[in-house]
């Protein structure tokens, strides 16, 4: 068994966890996300602010996730940090902090992929949500399809060509004039919208597309994007509900037909949602039903987890470090970073 203290802040969220587990085994003894509400006011997330936040932040959060756990410092036995990818300098505030308490305390640390995290968390729920599973992860920064036969052998089978879902869903928030983050706005205004009225062309989504074709699995949103921007310009504020539903349901009919190949494809059993997008209820819904037709079941992490958090750090890293990983204390940050583990063709 292992006490695992796991530290996020890779973007806006100041976020620690302590687990205790070994293998797929795993308890999550606390979990603290501070979210830099400072944000909102901008419209989007402002790096330097938030590397100063995480800066003020982190010793407190660390210090009531491992008091929450009923634990002291002595307790814990490694430490797993997001590296990358992300923003440089609120990547830093963590990786700077984690590698001074490994020294410090003469303990382990493991450098984690943000990615890799969300594809760990939702197992940190659900038992089943174990390899082998397709995996879909939908971010504010990315939207990526992968095959994932085990933990750490990932295949890549598509990602977005332009915008990530949730900046998707942020841009369509702004254009309507819902506040940021725009997803959960978007989410519930789109349910009261009549969904007849604006049927936007499904992107990248074609009968003919075939696996092997480059567009297969790709997705792009910018059109669906612009699609929208001509809607609420030619219509009134009384239109916003259905703009919001007729966007609403292109990008969940897309992510859900182009998961449903890759399921077929190689025949899994299981689909594994991740990402803050993944927090959107109407897609897992929208998921389950199609994936009823091929016998899969969909896991969906709850909102807290689908979130950028720690907990999901700490079990990727844990996964790492009981395959004897260990991050020399050279160890640096990168905005952009290949997820391990990637098998080709
Ligand atoms: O994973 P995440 O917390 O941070 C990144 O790593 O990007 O994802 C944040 C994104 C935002 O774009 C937000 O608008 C979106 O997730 N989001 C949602 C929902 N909740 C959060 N998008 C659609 N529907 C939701 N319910
Ligand atoms: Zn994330």
């Amino acid at each position: 068994m292992t006490r695992m203290l796991g530290i996020e802040t890779s973007c806006d969220e100041t976020s620690a966890s302590v687990l205790n587990g070994a293998g797929d085994e795993v308890t999550m003894e606390s979990l603290v996300i501070l979210s830099q509400d400072v944000h909102r006011i901008f419209g989007g997330v402002v790096p330097e602010i938030a590397s100063r936040q995480h800066l003020t932040a982190i010793v407190p959060v660390v210090t009531r996730a491992i008091a929450d756990a009923g634990l002291t410092l002595d307790d814990i036995d490694a430490v797993a940090v997001t590296h990358a990818p992300g923003l440089v300098g609120a990547l830093l505030v963590g990786v700077s902090f984690a590698k001074a308490l490994a020294f410090g305390r003469g303990i382990p640390c493991v450098g984690v992929h943000h990615m890799e995290g969300h594809l760990f968390a939702t197992a940190l729920e659900h038992r089943d949500a174990v390899p082998p599973f397709t995996a879909l992860l939908v971010s504010g920064g990315h939207t990526l399809l992968m095959d994932v036969e085990a933990w750490g052998r990932y295949r890549m089978l598509g990602r977005t060509r332009d915008d990530a879902a949730g900046e998707a869903f942020d841009k369509v928030a702004k254009l309507i004039g819902l506040p940021y983050p725009g997803g959960p706005h978007v989410e519930r205004l789109a349910a009261t919208g009549d969904p007849s009225r604006f049927r936007f062309a499904r992107p990248m989504l074609k009968r003919n597309q075939l696996p092997g074709d480059g567009d297969y699995y790709d997705v792009s949103f910018s059109g669906l994007k612009t699609a929208v921007l001509h809607a609420v310009r030619a219509g009134t504020e009384d239109d916003r509900p259905d703009i919001a539903r007729g966007f609403h349901d292109a990008l969940v009919e897309t992510r859900v037909e182009k998961t449903a190949r890759a399921v077929e494809q190689f025949g899994r059993e299981r689909v594994v949602l991740g990402g803050g997008v993944a927090g959107n209820r109407t897609l897992a819904t929208a998921m389950q039903a199609r994936m009823n037709r091929l016998g899969a079941t969909v896991y969906a992490p709850s909102a807290r987890l689908a979130t950028d958090n720690a907990a999901m750090i700490a079990r990727a890293g844990l996964f790492h470090f009981e395959r004897g990983e260990r991050a020399p204390l050279d160890l640096n940050a990168f905005a952009s970073l290949t997820i391990p583990g990637l098998v080709h063709a």
